[in-house]
């Protein structure tokens, strides 16, 4: 085992939330480790984020209305408070003035910005730059924190548990290279996005599996909103691959057709194509059984120009997008996580979370389109000043030496290719009881296995999946024990008829 090492926060994960606790942690005197397994920075959700960011125009009420309409009435009213508040302060300190993020402009100003519109929004009130935000707001912000004299960063490197000692979290044992070492901290945050891994066919990058949620839960931090899984309704997925087609396409104006060419969303919804992202994803499922494919009609967009990245990403993957795009749901996003008060607080001491990994209750039952690297920014923000003050407390500790590091490649791979089937047949956009208890019985087999070996083996990858299983019974178990349909948890019968 390496040394042992002391800092003053240390925050897993470095997509917007982490690079962000990060930041403010600095600004207010600690000594930060920022850990990330990522070895590249596409290896972060935020990368990926396409539509924007969502910010408070002229009526900051109605963005929080819109967040609780688009949820079903289940977000957390103190919760959006917080968000929306502390929204156009956080964008203009951190993205616009410090890493100076170069958002579409409509005017002659740099600060005339062309403000998108995405689903359930009332206004247009979205910054993006191009369909490619996610990708600029993290390459700025990962120099930033490279550059930055008080943050250490270390990509390429797991936390693999957390170190506990009578309620409080002290650190936890990174791993890089096949070394494990124990890091304590002050405070450590969790940041690690979200768990896409889970499900054959998501938008997140590989190596989304929820390894915060499992951490802190093993731990005995609590954690809600399980249940809650958010599937974008217009992806374009090939052999397992995924590009989604924002939301942003959808609010310029793309029309939603089935097999036959028949514009199907008015049935489902008054708000039609612009109808919250759960309605508009069971739309999409239901008219596939239907009819066979859907596509998003985007002739009245002007794509080529407003949308260059995704029409140069469709015309490489070879997708005639002048005749339509053929797309389906696929998992996007988890409502849940572990349960964070406004500054990112867990229930265990020295122990926080924020972004896609933390429950703030912002989200509810169903995520408003836009508001993830918001929500990560925002309470990324609080979390790093809130995480300062407390100095590391070293202790004896058990080496994770690696016993045994090789798994055989096959193991991990059926296991995942099992894990993933159960989740995506039973725990997916439709869910009914039976299926939900053959999915606890299944995946609680699964686990047991997994855990068998991750008792004797440190590598990576084990306990990847070790997090990937102890996050799919949290889902499982969370809507199983749900019996009412809201949001992204939708109970059928199971012989329920389709839609006419
Ligand atoms: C999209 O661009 O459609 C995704 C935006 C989001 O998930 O908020």
């Amino acid at each position: 085992m390496k040394e042992q090492e002391s800092t003053d926060v240390l925050v897993v994960g470095g997509g917007i939330a982490g690079c962000a606790a990060a930041l403010s942690g600095a600004r207010d005197g600690a000594d930060v480790t920022l850990a990330t397994k990522a070895r590249r920075p596409e290896d972060a959700s935020t990368w990926w984020a396409q539509g924007g960011i969502a910010i408070s125009r002229d009526d900051p009420e109605q963005f929080k209305q819109d967040i609780i309409d688009a949820s079903a009435g289940t977000a957390d009213p103190d919760a959006a408070d917080v968000l929306v508040e502390n929204a156009n302060d956080a964008v203009r300190d951190v993205l616009v003035e410090t890493l100076e993020v170069p958002f579409d402009t409509a005017g002659d100003t740099d600060e005339d910005f062309d403000f998108g519109r995405e689903a359930a929004h009332d206004e247009d009130r979205i910054l993006h730059v191009d369909a490619s935000t996610g990708t600029y707001v993290l390459e700025r912000f990962l120099a930033f924190v490279d550059d930055h004299p008080d943050i250490r960063v270390r990509d390429d490197t797991a936390a693999l548990d957390l170190i506990t000692h009578e309620g409080e979290v002290r650190g936890a044992y990174l791993e890089s290279d096949g070394e494990v070492w124990p890091v304590f901290a002050g405070a450590t945050v969790l940041a690690t996005g979200g768990i896409g891994d889970l499900y054959p066919a998501s938008t997140n990058p590989t190596g989304s599996t929820g390894d915060g949620i499992a951490m802190a839960a093993l731990a005995g931090a609590d954690v809600a909103d399980m249940e809650f899984v958010q599937f974008h309704p217009t992806v374009y997925v090939e052999d397992g691959e995924t590009l989604l087609i924002s939301e942003a396409v959808r609010g310029e104006g793309a029309i939603l057709r089935n097999d036959y060419g028949e514009r199907f969303m008015p049935a489902y919804d008054e708000a039609a194509e612009l109808a919250p992202r759960d309605v508009v994803a069971r739309a999409v499922k239901r008219e596939r059984q239907l009819s066979g494919e859907v596509y998003l009609d985007v002739s009245p967009v002007d794509f080529a120009d407003r949308f260059p990245d995704l029409r140069e990403q469709c015309e490489r993957r070879g997708i005639d997008w002048e005749s339509g795009i053929p797309v389906q749901p696929a998992q996007h996003f988890l409502c849940g996580g572990v349960t964070v008060d406004d500054r990112g607080r867990t229930s265990l001491d020295r122990l926080y979370a924020a972004g896609e990994c933390a429950h703030t209750g912002v989200h509810g039952a169903n995520r408003l389109a836009s508001t993830s690297l918001l929500e990560g920014l925002v309470w990324g923000l609080r979390t790093g000043q809130a995480a300062v003050g407390r100095d590391p407390a070293p202790m004896d500790v058990p080496a994770l030496d690696d016993r045994d590091p090789s798994l055989p490649d096959s193991f991990a791979r059926e296991k995942f290719t099992r894990l993933r089937r159960v989740m995506n047949e039973y725990v997916g956009i439709e869910r009914n009881p039976a299926e939900l208890d053959r999915a606890l019985g299944v995946l609680r087999r699964l686990k047991g296995e997994v855990d068998s070996y991750a008792r004797t083996r440190t590598s990576r990858s084990l306990y990847e999946l070790r997090n990937a299983s102890v996050v799919a019974l949290l889902v499982a178990r969370a809507a199983a024990e749900n019996d009412e349909s809201v949001g992204t948890h939708n109970l059928i019968e199971p012989d329920a008829p389709l839609a006419e």
